[in-house]
C-alpha cells in the first residue's frame, strides 16, 4: 500500500534525507521556509521516482501554522500515514547574553510546532486506526547543555513528551517514534552559529541518520539513537553515574566556539 509521509524541515538535511528515503514508497508533503528548496527537491524527487510531492512554504514558528498546514492537507483531501517532526533550530552562546527572540524561535519550532502538529494529527491517526510519527530529538536530550541551555532543553522536552504518548497511544493502531540523532553533517551548525564547535568533529551523513531514523519508525521503537558513536554511546551509558558538573564541563567544551 501506497503511504504519504508528512516531513517538516523538509528543505536540507535530515529531513531532506528522510524524504529521499521515503520518495520510492510513497507520496510526500514536504513543510519548510524555503520554497525555492522544496521546489528543486519535489522536481528531482517526481523525475526520479513514481511519487507526488506537495510542498507547503510554511514558518512554523508562527502562531498558527501548524493549523495551517493541518488545514491545507485536509482542503487536499489527503490522508497523511506519517507524520514527521524533524524542523529545528539550534543557537549557541551565554543564556543570560542570548536575545529572548533568538530563544523564543527555538521553543516555538522545537517544542511548540511539534506539540501542535501532534495535537492535530493524532485524532487523524486514531480515527483511520493507523498512523506512524516520528519525532526528532538528540542525544542533546539526555545531559544538561551549558552554552546551548535551550536547545538542549528544548530536545530533552521531545524525548520525555514522545515517550510519554507513545505509552498513551499503545493499542490505538498509532506508534510514537522519539529518535535520537548524534552530530550530523547539514546545515544546523550554520544556523547556530557552531560551525567550528568540537561537537560536529565527528559528524555523520543526514542519509545515515535518515536511514536508521525512518526504520526505527517503521519498525515502532518507542525510542532510538542513530548515527551515534561507540564513544558517545559509552558515555550516554555512563551518564546516569557522572556528577553534573562533569557532564556539564564536557558539554561546555563541546559547544565552544
Ligand atoms: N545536525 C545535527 O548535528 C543534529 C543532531 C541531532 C539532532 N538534530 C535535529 O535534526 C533535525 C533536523 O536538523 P538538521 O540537522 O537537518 O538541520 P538543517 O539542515 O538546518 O535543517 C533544518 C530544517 O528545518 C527547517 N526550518 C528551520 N526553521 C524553520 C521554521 N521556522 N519553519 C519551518 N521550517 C524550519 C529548515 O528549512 P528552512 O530554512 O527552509 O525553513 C530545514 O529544512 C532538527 O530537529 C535538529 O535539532 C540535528
Amino acid at each position: 500500500m501506497k503511504t504519504t509521509a508528512l516531513i517538516t524541515g523538509a528543505s536540507t538535511g535530515i529531513g531532506k534525507a528522510i524524504a529521499y528515503h521515503h520518495a520510492p514508497l510513497g507520496d510526500l508533503v514536504l513543510v519548510a521556509r524555503s520554497m525555492d528548496k522544496l521546489s528543486a527537491i519535489k522536481k528531482d524527487l517526481e523525475h526520479k521516482f513514481a511519487t507526488k510531492v506537495i510542498v507547503i512554504s510554511k514558518d512554523l514558528t508562527k502562531s498558527n501554522a501548524p493549523e495551517e498546514v493541518h488545514e491545507e492537507i485536509h482542503r487536499l483531501g489527503i490522508k497523511i500515514d506519517y507524520l514527521i517532526n524533524n524542523a529545528g533550530l539550534g543557537g549557541q552562546g551565554l543564556f543570560h547574553q542570548r536575545k529572548q527572540s533568538a530563544d523564543q524561535q527555538i521553543i516555538d519550532l522545537n517544542v511548540v510546532a511539534l506539540v501542535k502538529l501532534c495535537k492535530l494529527f493524532i485524532p487523524d491517526f486514531i480515527n483511520q486506526k493507523q498512523g506512524k510519527i516520528l519525532n526528532v530529538s538528540s542525544i542533546a536530550s539526555l545531559s544538561p547543555g551549558p552554552l546551548q541551555s535551550i536547545y538542549f532543553a528544548s530536545k530533552a522536552f521531545i524525548t520525555s513528551f514522545s515517550q510519554s504518548i507513545a505509552n498513551e497511544l499503545k493499542d490505538s493502531g498509532v506508534t510514537v517514534t522519539v529518535v535520537l540523532p548524534g552530530p550530523t553533517h547539514t546545515e544546523f551548525s550554520n544556523a547556530a552559529g557552531m560551525k567550528s564547535a568540537k561537537l560536529f568533529d565527528n559528524a555523520v551523513s543526514a542519509e545515515l541518520v535518515a536511514k536508521s531514523s525512518y526504520e526505527a519508525m517503521m519498525k515502532g521503537k518507542v525510542k532510538a539513537l542513530s548515527g551515534v558513536s561507540r564513544l558517545h554511546k559509552m558515555i550516554i551509558a555512563l551518564m546516569p553515574f557522572l556528577p553534573n558538573k562533569v557532564i556539564g564541563a564536557y558539554v561546555m567544551h563541546l559547544n565552544k566556539i
